[in-house]
């Protein structure tokens, strides 16, 4: 029988592993099995997996000009991160250090997000385009494909909607999904009036409805009340918007109730979150998106330090957070949260990797929290997230031969070459043809880059 053409075989893969399932995701028990197939081969064809099987089937019924042997290679799906704030200035690492080491940052160190929102105002459009294209370069080169990116650094009409522009107009093989955040947290000038600031928010939303698929509220002690992100999201589902919600970071704000109560295709942190919550999400199919790099960055598993005396830890009990909601039959992700305060790195091995040591994750489970599931959480299960015939030719080849290694082993990049619908993007674990980086500007300095000057900030005291 002729043999069918093909694009591209990847063959003799040491250890393929699919992660396949169902197109609405991997729950509960199921989360334990990961499918893995030996000597494994994928036939690519127009972009998109053709075939997925042991070699001698695959080569046996494809043809292709281009073929890669990955003998003794792990290949996965490429990874999908259902969370992030790309698109930001500046950098929070000064007052971060204080809470380190448990001593009182200066004043000018204390500000937190409202911090970056000030540098974020400032920076111009080509600065934040620069740095969000070369975080994109890096997110690449350690796997990720597609990404959900949020806006929340603006905080008000004018600077939400030119973040919104910017994310949108980014042009990168990752796919990235734009999310409206104009509810983070209450800005500065709106602290005691923030039914206000969120009046202005509902007023943005027909705006920033052509330009997300997502709006993403905010509900917990450092954003906003159940009933104001419910009149968020209430009109965002009017403009046609699906719902994200931050929920219950800082304590049970019924982020989770409030989710499921606007079927919102997310519920992120989840920390604080109740059995009920977690309940109401399963029956909504709301997707529980847990974010372990910031639990490993803000120390909420590590004993408190203040002023140089040891406390018990914040957050002792995530693991079994974690565990209440894959027992609830909640569809759970795990994504980034890349962000300059919560949590500052773009990698998901990293995520990967605290995942197991904190949450006490098991390598399938944490696998398909990457993969197929979390691309469930952003509506595109359908297509990605595992290697199945018919999907997109996302594709990571790694360094070494079994998945539990990319877990096992932690803080390099384990990546050897990325596919995006089948094309190779990062090669030897660089990204080809990437953007050139983009300078930091010194935290409570913005560095534009059409004037290349620097521009003090109204925040820079205590700054270097
Ligand atoms: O998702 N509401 C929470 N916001 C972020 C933190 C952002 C920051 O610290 O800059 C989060 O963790
Ligand atoms: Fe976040």
């Amino acid at each position: 029988m002729a043999k069918q053409r093909a694009d591209l075989i990847i063959e003799h893969i040491g250890e393929l592993a699919t992660c396949a399932g169902p197109a609405d995701g991997v729950r509960d028990a199921d989360l334990r099995r990961l499918e893995t197939i030996q000597d494994g081969a994928i036939a690519v064809r127009d972009g998109l997996i053709a075939a997925v099987g042991r070699t001698d089937r695959v080569a046996g019924a494809y043809d292709a000009a281009e073929r890669i042997e990955a003998r003794g290679q792990l290949v996965s799906p490429g990874l999908v991160d259902s969370h992030s704030h790309l698109v930001h200035a500046g950098s929070r690492h000064d007052e971060w250090e204080y809470k380190v080491t448990g001593g009182e940052a200066a004043p000018g160190l204390q500000g937190g997000i409202h911090r970056s929102v000030g540098w974020t105002r400032e920076a111009d459009d080509a600065t934040l385009a620069a740095h969000a294209h070369a975080d994109l370069d890096e997110m690449a080169a350690h796997g990720t494909t597609t990404l959900e990116a949020k806006t929340g650094y603006g905080l008000d009409r004018e600077n939400e909607l030119r973040l919104l522009r910017i994310t949108a107009g980014l042009q990168h093989p990752i796919e990235v999904i734009p999310t409206f955040l104009g509810a983070h947290v209450p800005p500065k000038e709106y602290l005691d009036k923030t039914d206000v600031y969120v009046d202005q928010v509902i007023e943005m939303l027909p705006d920033a409805a052509k330009l997300a698929a997502y709006c993403d509220v905010c509900c917990d002690p450092i954003g906003f009340t159940r009933p104001q992100c419910r009149r968020i999201g209430e009109r965002a589902h009017d403009l046609g918007m699906a719902i994200r919600v931050h929920s219950d970071q800082t304590g049970d704000y019924e982020g989770a109730l409030l989710a499921a109560e606007l079927a919102a295709a997310s519920a992120d942190h989840a920390d604080y979150t109740t059995d009920e919550g977690f309940a109401a999400m399963a029956k909504a199919g709301t997707a529980a998106v847990l974010v372990p790099g910031v639990t490993y960055h803000m120390l909420e598993m590590t004993p408190a330090l203040e002023d140089g005396v040891l406390g018990p830890a914040e957050k002792p009990f995530l693991p079994r957070m974690a565990r209440r909601a894959i027992e609830s039959g909640c569809i759970v992700a795990l994504s980034t949260d890349y962000n300059p305060g919560s949590c500052p790195t773009l990698s998901l091995q990293t995520v990967m990797q605290a995942a197991a040591r904190l949450y006490r994750l098991n390598y399938a489970e944490i696998w398909h929290m990457v993969t197929l599931n979390a691309a469930v959480s952003l509506g595109r299960g359908h297509d990605r997230g595992s290697l199945e015939p018919g999907k997109r030719a996302d594709i990571v080849l790694w360094r070494v031969p079994e998945h539990g290694m990319v877990i096992h082993r932690f803080g390099t990049n384990l990546v050897d070459r990325v596919l995006i619908g089948g094309r190779t993007v990062v090669a030897n674990g660089r990204r080809l043809n990437g953007s050139p980086a983009a300078p930091w500007q010194r935290p409570g300095q913005v560095r534009n880059a059409a004037s290349s000057t620097i521009a003090s900030t109204t925040t820079k005291a205590g700054s270097p």
